[in-house]
């Protein structure tokens, strides 16, 4: 999709600019908003809303033709339910069902007139930002494994936003670009979390992560077995030593502040497929365990964002990529595993195996002196037993530093549309990861198996300051439309944004 902002006042009209549509508001009362009046000097719409045709309800649609007075072919009356307080719900409900009939057009270019300014405790940037990647997300396709291509896509395929002053319009460009970047950036996480787990490798996500150095000026550096051997990722290795697919260990580096300032270090899990290895997960269903690179994939796409809107932080993404395997080299239920920073881990089950790569990549972080590290993992069923596919986990420890790190990132998922939900972590939970043989065991005793996983990650992060968000919920959709959704890219970004 194709979008720019363009103010339409006394001299430029919106009655008289031409498109092949133009969508205004309408509301429940039978009320028009600003830009459906200043279409309305014909009265043609006051008409239709007389007409009973359209309830106004959030949602809810009309389109005409010919109205008088109107240089557009067509107007789209869009409901937003009741006109004093516009709910974000609302506001975005109106949004997809424009896109919806947008879709189905005979024409090419749209115009959103919509109340940008009104929807209730957000503002112009949030509504702009909420447009453009709700256009987007319409156009995602998941044809590239396809030999014969989805056909192209029909109707709209260029809007141009519109702003009520001039000034308005200059400083929405901004928006703009950053929305569009956040797209770009959850497009690029989609499509590596669709791509099959034998295309979608540590390879390719390490050829991957050098296109994207190559095109915005990243630094990076990949590291191989051989290294990982020498830095003794022990525990990492250990996952990786099942497969024969080479295990990759990439270090992204957008410096884009001041040369002495901390960097924020982003941390994915990448597990291109996750078979469980020995402890071998149940049959129906393990195609999805090709999803388990998306915490990686939402690294990637964070990376994608911040490099197109050349953010002035310096931010490092470091993403630990293998496959989890049975095979005669896997490691077996009481295995005993040295991580990099020294502690012994019993392995009881081989399917807990994101938190033994990503231990190795905290520790590994701590070079970096980071301002904070976020590592982003689809690291526990459980965590979609508690908060479903809406809202990521979020887990920190509980001092004055971790609940500011906290705060920002719930708050920049709240901004972003992209919620998280923040869990309690303590020395309770951490009782549960007590082994007999090693200094610690890689699953708990029953009970609060996303707490555990978090408490056994917190033990590797005590050197900086530290979050971990647990998307096994969020990152993608199973079902008839199966399919990645580019979560936490907004929340990511925008908390990146935050802290410039
Ligand atoms: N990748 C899975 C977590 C997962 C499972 C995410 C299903 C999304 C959907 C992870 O590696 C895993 O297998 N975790 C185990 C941990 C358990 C053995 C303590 C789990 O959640 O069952
Ligand atoms: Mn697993
Ligand atoms: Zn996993």
């Amino acid at each position: 999709m194709d979008f720019s902002i363009k103010a339409f006042d006394t001299k430029t009209t919106l009655a008289a600019a031409k498109a092949g549509v133009v969508a205004v508001a309408v509301f429940e009362n039978k009320t028009l908003s600003q830009a459906a009046k200043a279409l309305d000097a014909g009265g043609d719409i006051t008409a239709a809303l007389k007409s009973g045709d359209i309830s106004g309800k959030a949602g809810s649609t009309l389109l005409l033709r010919g109205v008088k007075g109107v240089g557009a072919a067509r107007v789209l009356l869009v409901g937003m339910g009741t006109a004093d307080a516009l709910s974000e719900k609302n506001y975005s409900t109106a949004i997809a069902a424009s896109l919806k009939v947008f879709a189905t057009l005979g024409s090419q270019d749209a115009i959103i007139a919509f109340p940008l300014a009104d929807v209730k405790d957000r503002d112009v940037n949030w509504a702009v930002r909420a447009l453009v990647i709700a256009a987007n997300e319409t156009e995602h396709r998941t044809d590239t494994q396809k030999s014969k291509k989805d056909p192209a896509l029909a109707g709209v395929r260029k809007i141009v936003i519109a702003a009520d002053a001039a000034n308005a319009a200059t400083q929405l460009k901004g928006t703009l670009a950053q929305a569009v970047a956040i797209s770009n950036g959850m497009a690029l996480t989609k499509e590596l979390g669709n791509l099959s787990p034998n295309v979608c490798t540590p390879t390719y996500l390490a050829n991957t992560a050098r296109q994207l150095a190559d095109q915005f000026g990243f630094e990076i550096e990949v590291l191989e077995r051989k290294q990982l051997e020498a830095l003794k990722m022990g525990s990492f290795l250990s996952v990786a030593k099942g497969s024969d697919e080479a295990p990759k260990f990439i270090v992204l580096k957008h410096m884009g502040g001041n040369k002495k300032d901390a960097p924020t270090v982003l941390v994915g899990k990448g597990i291109t497929f996750d078979t469980g290895g020995i402890s071998l997960k149940p049959g129906p269903g393990m195609d999805e365990m090709k999803y388990d690179m998306c915490g990686a994939g939402s690294v990637l796409g964070t990376f994608r964002a911040i490099g197109e809107m050349n953010l002035k932080l310096n931010v490092i993404g470091i993403v630990a990529a293998c496959e989890n395997m049975p095979s005669g080299r896997a490691s077996k239920p009481g295995d005993i595993v040295t991580s990099m920073n020294g502690l012994t881990i019993e392995i009881l089950n081989t399917d807990a195996e994101g938190r033994l790569i990503l231990c190795d990549a905290l520790t590994y972080a701590e070079r970096f002196k980071p301002a904070a590290v976020v590592d982003v993992a689809t690291l526990t069923g459980a965590c979609i037993v508690a908060l479903g596919h809406h809202t990521s986990g979020l887990f920190t420890r509980h001092d004055d530093a971790h609940d500011a790190l906290a705060q920002e990132l719930l708050d920049a998922g709240k901004q972003a549309g992209d919620v998280a939900w923040r869990f309690p972590l303590g020395e309770n939970y951490n009782e549960q990861l007590k082994s007999n043989f090693a200094d610690l065991a890689n699953i708990g005793t029953p009970g609060a198996a996303s707490i555990t996983a978090a408490c056994f990650l917190e033990n590797f992060t005590r050197k900086y300051t530290w979050a971990h968000l647990d998307i096994a919920g969020t990152a993608w959709k199973s079902g008839a439309n199966k399919g990645a959704t580019g979560r936490p890219v907004p929340l990511l970004t925008t908390f990146l944004m935050n802290r410039v």
